[in-house]
């Protein structure tokens, strides 16, 4: 068939069924195909940008020229459906199922507590399922690699690195029995610190099997599913003969807004080129597809040559390989992988720096379809492979109507931000990699803000080539990206080298003219401009040790580099070391069939693992359904004149505009006594502040038509985004809180020395993977109106809509399945939106679905309070604290929300661990123009305590000793008050603290980092031990109550339902364990289907670490009751089984149904006499890490971690596990890599996974322990457990001090002592700049105020 028929149908294959497509829409991705066409909704959005992997699915394509077919993980929401002829796509419904059988990846995540909320699970199941398609048996290594583009915000990873690491032969450091050499490759011996053996030692806890074969597991290997290859779906037959039968034709596919034409021959590109020359080439869609999606950027016009095969031939001659350029990152490695095999080692110097660049460019998902070509024709700033293929001498070949041509990819190549010399109708056919000459070298350097999956910060790419058997630099070539709008040539630096011997004196003339030759301003767009600048510095001192090593080991130089320089040129320590989880074995003689106290896996795990959960925007479409799209402010602070939605209106499928005179009922939420408007009306206060909403039939309409509503503002003057600038205009939402221990003022007369200080904490965004979602129907009668959403506070949002709507609470009934996530965001936030959608939908009489983009939930509904905190505190010699005055300054936001109650909270807090005699503390909620801030994890929490232990960590600084010692002198002992006179007993605390150094052989590892930091400049090492003590409860009475209906069928069957929300931290399994217990029947018996306020009405939020303890008691009251009422029957037949208790109870009308309420603590705070019992108890852990910080680019490693807990006996140990490790992640998370930037007009940058940075696998520290405390009660909690989802959250802070103590290393190297500004989160920014090196010190500083910076600090 000639290339000239146009058709636009498509074949292709989805979990083994053949799926036939005319005229589809090219904008439509696989995403929404799936879930809303083929009703897969087992792949997730999460993102929708290609930066989470919640919508991995495996797609499969057979090769011609190979016979082989070959399967890749891709993310669904950038894969255009149209690219799909002839793919075989396979989702995670198509490997197994609960129903049928399920695949070994799912059973194990599942099994090996990888899923808690669930939201991540089938991206990461299918990540791992293609990995082992491709790859049976794979190292940790590969494990890691599969799953570095999958973001999970629960689990901390830990958890499913070790459920994946069974499918590895060997899976562990040493644990092949009889092994004479540590598999990490690590030797065992005495003074081997990273082989597992020994620290298995260093544990006092020698590894031995019997010890292993008696240690209680969290879960068991035995009896998992085996990996069986013949389970897995075949490739299907017809694709194959359709592939080799070379039948193809050109394909042209026409939607609302784009045309697609897929050509099959270069000629016919050529010819659509010249005839669109505006027309984008689109094979990998990672850079169009996110124009169009995020930037609003219109291709009417698209080309498409995924077909044509000139643009994949990887041809490999005597000079060097030629590379297609439509060839994926994946391709383009793994035949560079397979040069650097064949050919000599020398001739590869390009290939492999560039091998190096793809180890680390995005994750696997975004390298199997971002291609070659595209990633130079983008011309990214900070592409990773410009900067060594133009310092590696590459080419690119172009082709258009006017021939052939090769152009240099040098200087003159990349002309401006998404530039190059190519012409508009030219496209890049291939590259040319030459081979290495004699004498010459290419090195890659590259520094990004998360170690994996991030675009680089800075990158560089140098090649220099020696005079013959000399050090004298005869061709030298640097090319920097992300220091400027494209990717930059250095060579006035070259210039300045080449010609002389490679040595300190060139370098050091070359330093000066790098500065000058890339002169970042201080407001360049992106910021970090200081570190920005180091890093080019820092990149070219790396080269220059390299090849310092490299002239040595030739025998051209005489002088070895030096001792203390060769760690710097050592990739970070990466090798994971097998990780403790110890916990306490159930009491004698505890029936085998009671689960309380027992590992067991969430209830939802395996349904979460196959797709089969239902979250709220898994729901199929209801009909007339419409979809809602939200309107944002523009300004931080306008006056509106006037709202146009005539435009919107106009548009295809636009239903309505809603705005706040719409609202029936109250148009406002007020939280802590102050008013929220749901709508602005009159006047917007910051950016993102919701002004009306469009409703529309499909989802890209409404967004359409939300985009064509004009509001026209007069901007308002005295505009605040800082703390400062609130302080100085006394903007504050009241009450402003004060409390004082001792007297402070005499505290500070008593101390042998006073120091003041301060520290930044900046905000934290939720992501949560599954961004806030809803759907409400109207019932159509008598106002009801039934609504399924995902918030932790169900009532909060029912009552919220009955006023909205000015009808009786008893008509709105909400509905919560389970939710992908919430850590504290979905409660105000959420009710909120809840209204605006009640609103739509009463109004339109429809059913209204909102669900948010990842970016509009980050600009909309804020995230955790940056705070500023200020100190002056005194000392004695010894290092006791006599005095503390800390003032903490949270930035609110534009409206009060919980702010008043998080400052409070902050108060009673900021004591920790210590008894500091003499202490005052004040708070204020700064009201400002930036979007308002709302609970997180710790609800202050984390903010005010990073402030107190920066306290005891410049004392320690001051006084030149460990901060541990400065903590244990300053602890709670004995029977104590707290600074509100609550008392309490800090034993259980204390005892964490030495089991904690004791498991952590913190003495023998202070000697061993002591002398790493002797031998080593430029990589340093810190450690640090962090206590924590909770408060558990509402100090708000009325929110500790709890009630429960149970019912039991006649089948004997449960169904459990409480005022919890289930999402991700295990409540409804913890209430399954205590509904078997109490009916001492198997849980397999009770069911937990949803939240529903119709069944357990007036609930109180599932927050504050407090669900389980207050649920709980509600299920056993409701349980006790239900087991006495059948008293009677058990007794005249005490054998049973239950079924026929229930048989005859029915029989005999006893009722089967029962409430149960639990009236809580009567928790208080009196601000007024400062004192009060606000918590029920305390939760107490310590947290001991180990980092190692390359100070010459900021990286970092956690080596190891240890946690003590004390929680009380565990209902569940492998979810309250899972909640501290999770917890611990997400604090690391705070505190040393999420960053919110804001423009300096309010604008937030920072609104996806591409530019905010949440912990990945790469984070994961390389070896895990958690030990929770053995022998301890807690009277006041269910079977005397402790909460904790909260409080583990603070423990990430000790590989924030590790870090700070690695730099304080670092410092002192050159020649700097004390304290130091360290403020957080410790990004490699701070890390970095912090060390003070001499080359960071030669970064000219603009004077602050001399300029506008690019983003505005916010605590
Ligand atoms: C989540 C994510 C993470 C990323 N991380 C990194 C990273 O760490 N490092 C890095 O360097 N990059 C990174 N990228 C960028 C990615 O590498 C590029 O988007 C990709 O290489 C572009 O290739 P594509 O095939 O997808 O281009 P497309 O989006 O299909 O096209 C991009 C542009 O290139 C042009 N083009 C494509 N092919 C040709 C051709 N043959 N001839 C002429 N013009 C052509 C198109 O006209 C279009 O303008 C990331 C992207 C994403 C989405
Ligand atoms: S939803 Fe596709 S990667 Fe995030
Ligand atoms: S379980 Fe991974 S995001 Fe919740």
């Amino acid at each position: 068939m000639s290339g000239n028929q146009e058709s636009g149908c498509l074949t292709f294959y989805v979990n083994g069924k053949k799926v036939t497509e005319r005229d589809v829409d090219p904008e439509t991705m696989l995403l929404p195909y799936l879930r809303k066409r083929m009703r897969l909704t087992g792949a997730k959005y999460g993102c929708g940008g290609g930066g989470c992997g919640a919508c991995t699915v495996m797609l499969s394509r057979y090769q011609v020229h190979s016979r082989t077919v070959v399967h890749c993980a891709v993310n669904a929401c950038l894969l255009p459906v149209c690219q799909l002829h002839g793919a075989a796509v396979t989702t995670v419904e198509g490997i197994g199922s609960t129903k049928t059988k399920l695949h070994p990846v799912q059973e194990r995540i599942a099994k090996a507590h990888g899923s808690q909320c669930g939201f991540c699970t089938p991206g990461m199941v299918m990540s791992m399922y293609t990995l082992l398609r491709n790859k049976p048996q794979p190292t940790m290594e590969d494990i890691t690699e599969a799953l570095a583009g999958n973001l999970c915000r629960c689990t901390g990873y830990r958890p499913i690195l070790d459920g994946y690491k069974t499918f590895c032969e060997s899976s562990n450091c040493c644990q092949n029995s009889g092994a004479k050499s540590c598999s990490n490759g690590n030797s065992i011996s005495e003074n081997n610190s990273n082989c597992c053996q020994q620290i298995g030692k260093a544990n006092g806890n020698e590894v031995t099997d019997d010890l292993e074969n008696g240690h209680l597991k969290l879960f068991s290997t035995d009896n998992l599913l085996p990996l069986d290859p013949t389970q897995d779906l075949i490739f299907p037959p017809e694709l194959i003969r359709m592939t080799e039968s070379g039948l193809q034709a050109t394909q042209t596919f026409r939607g609302e807004r784009i045309t697609w034409v897929s050509p099959i021959s270069l000629d016919e590109v050529v010819d659509l080129k010249s005839r669109h020359p505006e027309a984008p080439i689109v094979i990998g869609n990672t850079n169009i597809g996110l124009d169009i999606k995020f930037k609003g950027i219109l291709h009417p016009f698209i080309i498409s040559p995924t077909r044509v095969p000139d643009l994949f031939v990887v041809k490999n001659t005597p000079q060097g390989v030629s590379v297609g350029a439509g060839c994926s990152m994946s391709v383009v490695r793994a035949a560079l992988e397979d040069l650097v095999r064949t050919l000599p080692l020398d001739q590869t110097e390009v290939h492999r720096a560039l091998l190096q660049q793809l180890g680390n460019l995005a994750g696997q998902q975004i390298r199997n379809v971002a291609t070659l070509g595209g990633n130079i024709v983008s011309a990214y700033p900070n592409s990773d492979l410009n900067p060594v293929l133009a310092a590696g001498n590459c080419r690119l070949t172009v082709v258009s109507k006017g021939g052939r041509r090769e152009i240099p990819m040098n200087k003159d190549f990349f002309v401006g931000f998404g530039k190059t010399l190519l012409n508009p109708d030219e496209i890049a056919v291939s590259v040319f990699i030459p081979v290495s000459r004699k004498g010459e070298f290419v090195r890659a350097f590259r520094q990004a803000p998360r170690k994996e999956n991030a675009l680089a910060t800075v990158n560089a790419g140098m090649r220099v080539r020696f005079r013959d058997g000399s050090s004298v630099v005869d061709e030298l070539s640097i090319f920097y990206g992300g220091v400027g709008p494209c990717t930059v040539g250095a060579s006035k630096t070259c210039q300045q080298i080449i010609g002389r011997p490679w040595g300190e004196e060139a370098l050091t003339a070359a330093y000066p003219v790098l500065l000058e030759e890339i002169p970042l301003p201080p407001s360049a767009p992106g910021g970090k401009v200081a570190f920005r600048r180091a890093l080019t510095l820092n990149f070219l001192f790396k080269f220059f040790l390299q090849m310092q090593q490299k002239l040595a080991e030739m025998g051209i130089i005489a002088e070895d580099l030096r001792q203390d320089m060769r760690s710097s040129l050592e990739a970070l320590p990466n090798d994971f070391l097998p990780s403790y989880q110890e916990f306490q074995d159930v009491l004698e003689g505890q029936p085998g069939q009671d689960p309380v106290g027992r590992p067991m896996m969430h209830r939802s795990a395996l349904s979460q693992a196959t797709g089969e959960a239902v979250y709220c925007d898994d729901m199929p479409k209801t009909e007339g359904e419409l979809f809602l799209s939200l309107v944002t402010s523009t300004k931080a602070h306008a006056k509106i004149l006037n709202i146009d939605v005539g435009a919107a209106l106009a548009l295809p499928g636009v239903v309505d505009v809603i705005t706040a005179r719409d609202i029936p009922g109250k148009k406002f939420r007020m939280f802590c006594g102050m008013n929220e408007e749901l709508l602005a009306e009159k006047e917007v206060t910051c950016v993102g502040q919701m002004v009306c909403a469009v409703v529309a039939d499909t989802k890209p309409h409404a967004k359409r038509g939300a985009a064509a509503v004009k509001i026209t503002y007069e901007d308002q003057p005295e505009l605040v985004f800082t703390v400062e600038e609130a302080i100085e205009k006394k903007s504050f939402f009241e009450p402003l809180r004060e409390i004082e221990r001792g007297n402070v003022s005499e505290g500070f007369k008593m101390a042998d020395h006073i120091h003041e200080g301060e520290i930044r904490i900046g905000g934290q965004e939720h992501f949560y993977m599954e961004t806030q979602s809803m759907l409400v129907i109207p019932v159509g009668e008598e106002g009801e109106m039934n609504v399924y959403l995902s918030t932790q506070h169900p009532t909060m949002a029912q009552d919220a809509i009955a006023e909205t709507l000015d009808i009786p609470s008893n008509r709105v009934t909400c509905h919560i399945k389970r939710i992908g996530g919430a850590f504290g965001g979905k409660v105000t936030k959420t009710t909120i939106l809840a209204c605006i959608t009640a609103v739509a939908a009463w109004k339109t009489e429809r059913s209204v679905r909102l669900v948010l983009e990842r970016g509009e939930d980050m600009l909309i509904t804020g995230a955790r309070h940056p705070v500023l905190g200020q100190y002056k505190i005194g000392y004695m010699k010894d290092g006791r604290i006599t005095a503390a005055d800390v003032k903490y300054y949270a930035n609110a936001g534009n409206t009060a929300d919980e702010s008043p109650l998080i400052v409070a909270k902050i108060l009673l807090h900021f004591d920790n661990a210590y008894n500091i005699p003499n202490m005052r503390g004040r708070s204020a909620a700064c009201k400002t123009n930036l979007p308002s801030n709302t609970a997180f994890r710790g609800f202050g929490v984390p903010q005010c305590m990073l402030v107190t232990e920066s306290i005891i960590n410049d004392v320690a600084l001051k006084l030149g000793r460990p901060a541990e010692e400065i903590r244990e002198l300053n602890m709670y002992r004995g029977p104590s008050l707290t600074h509100y006179k609550m008392p309490f007993d800090p034993e259980n605390m204390l005892r964490c603290w030495e089991e904690c150094k004791r498991r952590s052989s913190i003495q023998r590892r202070r000697g061993d980092i002591a002398q790493f930091n002797q031998h080593n400049r430029f990589k340093k090492r810190g450690l640090a031990l962090v206590p924590i003590k909770y408060g558990i409860g509402f100090d708000i009475a009325f929110l500790n109550q709890a009630a429960a209906l149970v019912h039991i069928f006649q089948d004997g069957s449960v169904l459990v339902n409480h005022g919890g929300t289930e999402m991700g931290q295990g409540i409804h399994t913890k209430m399954q364990q205590v509904a078997s217990r109490e009916l001492r029947i198997p849980t397999s018996l009770i069911h937990i289907s949803e939240t529903n306020t119709h069944m357990v009405p007036n609930t109180c939020p599932s927050a504050a670490s407090f669900g389980t303890d207050a649920n709980g008691m509600a299920v056993k009251d409701a349980c006790e009751t239900l087991y006495k009422r059948l008293e009677p029957i058990r007794k005249r037949n005490p054998e049973g089984p239950w079924q026929s208790w229930i048989k005859a109870a029915f029989l005999e009308k006893i009722s089967l149904s029962a409430t149960g309420y639990y009236k809580g603590h009567d928790l208080y705070m009196d601000w007024e006499k400062q004192e009060g019992q606000p918590y029920a108890y305390f939760t107490y852990g310590v947290c001991c890490c180990e980092v190692e910080l390359d100070c010459l680019t900021g990286d970092y490693r956690t080596i190891r971690t240890d946690v003590v807990f004390d929680i009380g006996r565990s209902i569940n140990p492998s979810i309250d596990i899972g909640q501290i490790e999770g917890a611990f992640t997400q604090g690391v998370g705070l505190y040393t890599m999420e960053e919110l930037k804001f423009s300096p007009s309010g604008v937030l940058y920072t609104r996806g996974p591409g530019q905010y940075k949440i912990p990945a696998v790469c984070d994961v520290p390389l070896q895990f322990n958690i030990y929770l405390l053995p022998g301890t009660q807690n009277p006041h909690a269910i079977y005397s457990s402790k909460g904790i989802g909260e409080p583990a959250l603070f423990l990430g802070s000790s590989v924030f001090f590790a870090l700070k103590e690695a730099v304080a290393a670092a410092r002192s190297d050159a020649g700097l002592s004390g304290p130091f500004e360290f403020h957080s989160p410790a990004t490699p920014e701070r890390a970095c700049l912090a060390c003070a090196s001499h080359l960071t010190q030669m970064v000219p500083i603009s004077k602050p105020g001399s300029f506008q910076p690019w983003a505005i600090e916010t605590p």
